[in-house]
């Protein structure tokens, strides 16, 4: 009997049963928009997106999730990156859209990145957070998650969480629960805004900008035809919350590498904040 499966198939079978397919990119994902910009290499292993002065580029994921654990690893634009982003996100259609973002805005040679995150609930976000990193984003690749599911959201960086926004329905504050969403990503210029309120412009003379990902992993719910599935094995994820551990690692990262909280910005909320800010 053991003849009939050699050991790529026991393996196959394997991944199969535990959910833990890695990502092809050819499988997984379209190149939505960038005419030739975005590009899917070494078979589907690696796919990068590129922007110059006439455009920028980006993908989506085939599938549509409603909760997963999602990881992706990306390498920055490097050397002077100031005026693009690089954005990585979950999001929902319609006007009334959920969505989970990670926003990378470059900056000139030698100055940091700055990591921007936000949270939509039915269209409306106004909720963000941002944070210096702790290592060099443009000089390998680094790992960033997002942990969605009925009790919260938690984004990490390296298996470090660096945000949390817990379901906080119960005292009235929307929590995407109901909305399938796609992983999104780009890559565009925002020299209107993006390094130092827009003070310092794109240096096209360094075009074209490039961002690479690779290893992408999802344990999620995969939404089809009205439905999420999400399997029942390897699903540890669907109750996961943080432990003490880890609450001592978003603390650190919150002490020591988060540089703006809506939640700490009295001038934004002059009626007083926004009411996850007191319970998170
Ligand atoms: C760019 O570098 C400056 C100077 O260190 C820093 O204040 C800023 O937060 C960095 N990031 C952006 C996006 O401007
Ligand atoms: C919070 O507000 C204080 C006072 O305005 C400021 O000094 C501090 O940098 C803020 N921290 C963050 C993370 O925004």
């Amino acid at each position: 009997m053991a003849s009939y499966f050699d050991s790529t198939t026991l393996i196959l079978v394997f991944c199969l049963i535990v959910g833990l397919a890695t990502g092809n990119f050819v499988q997984d994902f379209d190149i939505t928009w960038g005419d030739g910009r975005g590009k899917i290499l070494n078979n589907g292993d690696l796919l990068t997106l590129s922007l110059d002065q006439s455009l920028g580029s980006g993908f989506q994921s085939k599938n549509m999730y409603l909760f997963g654990k999602i990881d992706m690893q990306l390498k920055l634009v490097p050397g002077n990156s100031a005026g693009t982003v690089t954005a990585y996100y979950l999001r929902s259609q319609g006007d009334a859209w959920d969505e989970i973002d990670f926003e990378f805005l470059g900056n000139l040679t030698g100055d940091p990145y700055t990591l921007h995150t936000n949270v939509y609930t039915q269209g409306k976000g106004d909720r963000e957070q941002q944070f210096h990193l702790w290592f060099d984003p443009t000089a390998d690749f680094h790992t960033y998650s997002i942990l969605w599911n009925p009790q919260g959201i938690v984004f990490s960086v390296d298996g470090t969480p660096i945000r949390e926004f817990k379901n906080l329905e119960a005292i009235g504050v929307p929590f995407p629960k109901n909305q399938p969403m796609r992983l999104e990503s780009s890559l565009w210029n925002a020299d209107d805004w993006a390094t130092r309120g827009g003070l310092i412009k794109t240096d096209w003379s360094n075009a074209p900008f490039t961002a690479s990902y690779r290893n992408f992993n999802a344990n999620a719910c995969v939404f089809t035809n009205g439905k999420s599935s999400c399997g029942s094995i390897g699903m540890g994820w669907l109750t996961q919350e943080l432990d003490s551990a880890s609450q001592g690692k978003l603390r650190w990262v919150q002490n020591n590498f988060m540089i703006y909280n809506y939640c700490n910005d009295s001038k934004r909320f002059p009626q007083g904040f926004p009411k996850e800010c007191s319970a998170n």
